[in-house]
C-alpha cells in the first residue's frame, strides 16, 4: 500500500522470516558462526536460545538457504512431540516411509537411509525449531538418534533452536549425557540501539529504499525504546509507521509521528496490563519489587531466578578457582617439605 509512496519495490517489514532479509547483528552473526562451526565438526549438538521474536527461525532458514553441498537437511518445528512421534516425524522429514511401521522398523529404515547417505559421501542434519516444547524424554530420544554412527562419526547431527525455556530443560540433572554432547550454545540477545537503526535501514534498502533520510534520530530512539530491539516487534511497528506516513502524507518521520503510531498500536500489539507494568517499571515504580506485598508478573520472577542462577554460577566458578589455588599452594608446600626433608 505504502510501497510506491516511499519508492519501495516490496514490503520491508514482513513478519515471515525471509533469509534474503537476513541482517547480521552481533548475536545473529555469532549464532550463525556457531551453527557453521557445528556443521564443520559434523558431530554434537548446537543449541541456540533467544527471547520470543529475536530471530531463531530466521537463522534456521538462513542456514538452510545457504546449505553446503553434501548435507541433506530437514527442519522440524516441534509441538509437544513424544519420543515415538519424534522418531516418526524425523523419518518422514527424510522421506523414510512410516505408515503402518512399528518404531523399531522405522528406526531400522532410518538407519539404512542414513547409511545410504553416508555411502554417497553425504550426511544428514536435523534442525529442531521451537525446541522448548520438547519433553525431556524426547530430547533424550534425539540424543539416541545421534548414536547411529559410521566410522566413529554420527550419521545424523541435530541443531536445537528454542525460546529461553529451553535452558532450564537442558540444565535438568538427568540431561547430563545430552549436555556433554553440546559442542556450542549461544543466546540471541535483542538488537542494540545502534543495531536497531542498522536493521531498519538494512531492511528498507533491501526493499528498494533510495537512502534519503526518512527518520530523525529521536524517531529511531523512540522505536528502539518501544520495541526493546526485538526484531519482530520492530517489524510490526515499522509496518504501521510506514502505513501511517502514507495515510498522513509524511515525507519524513519525527518522534511525534512515531509516538502517534505507538499510541495507536500499543493496545493491539501488547496486553495493556503488561504495557502499563513495563512503563511503570521504566519509571522505577516497580523497583524494589514485592515490598508493597504485590504479586509480580512471571517475567519478574524469571529475571530474579536468572540472576540467582548467574550468581550461583559465579560463586561456583569462584570456588573452583579457590580450590585450584589451594591445590597449587599445597603442592608447593609439599615440594618444599620434600626438599627440606632430603636436605636433612
Ligand atoms: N537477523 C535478522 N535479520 C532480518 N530479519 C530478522 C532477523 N531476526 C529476526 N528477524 C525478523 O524478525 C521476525 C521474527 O523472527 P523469527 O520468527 O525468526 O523469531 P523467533 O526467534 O523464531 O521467534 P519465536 O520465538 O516466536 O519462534 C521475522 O519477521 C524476521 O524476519
Ligand atoms: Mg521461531
Amino acid at each position: 500500500m505504502y510501497e510506491n509512496y516511499y519508492g519501495l519495490t516490496s514490503k520491508p517489514f514482513q513478519l515471515t522470516p525471509d533469509p534474503s532479509f537476513f541482517f547480521g547483528s552481533k548475536w545473529h552473526k555469532r549464532a550463525m558462526s556457531y551453527l557453521q562451526y557445528g556443521l564443520s565438526q559434523a558431530e554434537g549438538f548446537i543449541v541456540i536460545t533467544g527471547d520470543i521474536g529475536t530471530g531463531k527461525t530466521t537463522i534456521a532458514n538462513s542456514l538452510l538457504h545457504d546449505m553446503q553441498e553434501g548435507i541433506v537437511a530437514a527442519q522440524i518445528v516441534s509441538p509437544k512431540l513424544s519420543p515415538d512421534e519424534l522418531v516418526k516425524m524425523v523419518a518422514s522429514k527424510f522421506n523414510v516411509p512410516v505408515k503402518g511401521s512399528t518404531k523399531s522398523d522405522i528406526l531400522n529404515d532410518l538407519e539404512a537411509f542414513l547409511m545410504a547417505l553416508h555411502n554417497q559421501g553425504k550426511r544428514a542434519l536435523l534442525l529442531v525449531d521451537e525446541a522448548q516444547n520438547l519433553p525431556l524424554e524426547t530430547i533424550e530420544e534425539l540424543r539416541m538418534l545421534s548414536n547411529f554412527q559410521a566410522a566413529g562419526k554420527p550419521l545424523l547431527q541435530s541443531f536445537l533452536l528454542g525460546q529461553e525455556e529451553l535452558q532450564p530443560i537442558l540444565r535438568a540433572p538427568n540431561m547430563e549425557q545430552f549436555r556433554q554432547r553440546i559442542v556450542a550454545s549461544c543466546h540471541l540477545a535483542p538488537l542494540t540501539d545502534v543495531e536497531c537503526q542498522g536493521y531498519i535501514e538494512y531492511r528498507m534498502q533491501h526493499a528498494g529504499w533510495d537512502g534519503r533520510a526518512l527518520f530523525s534520530t529521536e524517531a529511531y530512539d523512540r522505536i528502539f525504546q518501544f520495541t526493546h530491539g526485538i526484531p519482530r516487534k520492530i517489524n510490526a511497528l515499522m509496518d504501521r509507521i510506514l502505513l501511517f506516513g502514507f495515510l498522513e502524507e509524511l515525507e519524513t518521520f519525527d518522534e511525534d509521528a512515531v509516538e502517534s503510531v505507538i499510541k495507536e498500536v500499543s493496545d493491539e500489539m501488547f496486553l495493556p496490563e503488561k504495557q502499563a507494568q513495563t512503563q511503570a517499571k521504566a519509571k522505577g515504580i516497580l523497583d524494589g519489587a514485592t515490598e508493597d506485598g504485590q504479586i509480580k508478573d512471571v517475567e519478574y520472577y524469571k529475571t530474579m531466578l536468572t540472576e540467582l542462577v548467574d550468581a550461583l554460577d559465579n560463586a561456583i566458578s569462584h570456588k573452583i578457582k579457590l580450590t585450584r589455588y589451594i591445590d597449587r599452594l599445597l603442592q608447593k608446600k609439599y615440594k618444599t617439605y620434600v626438599r627440606l626433608k632430603s636436605d636433612d
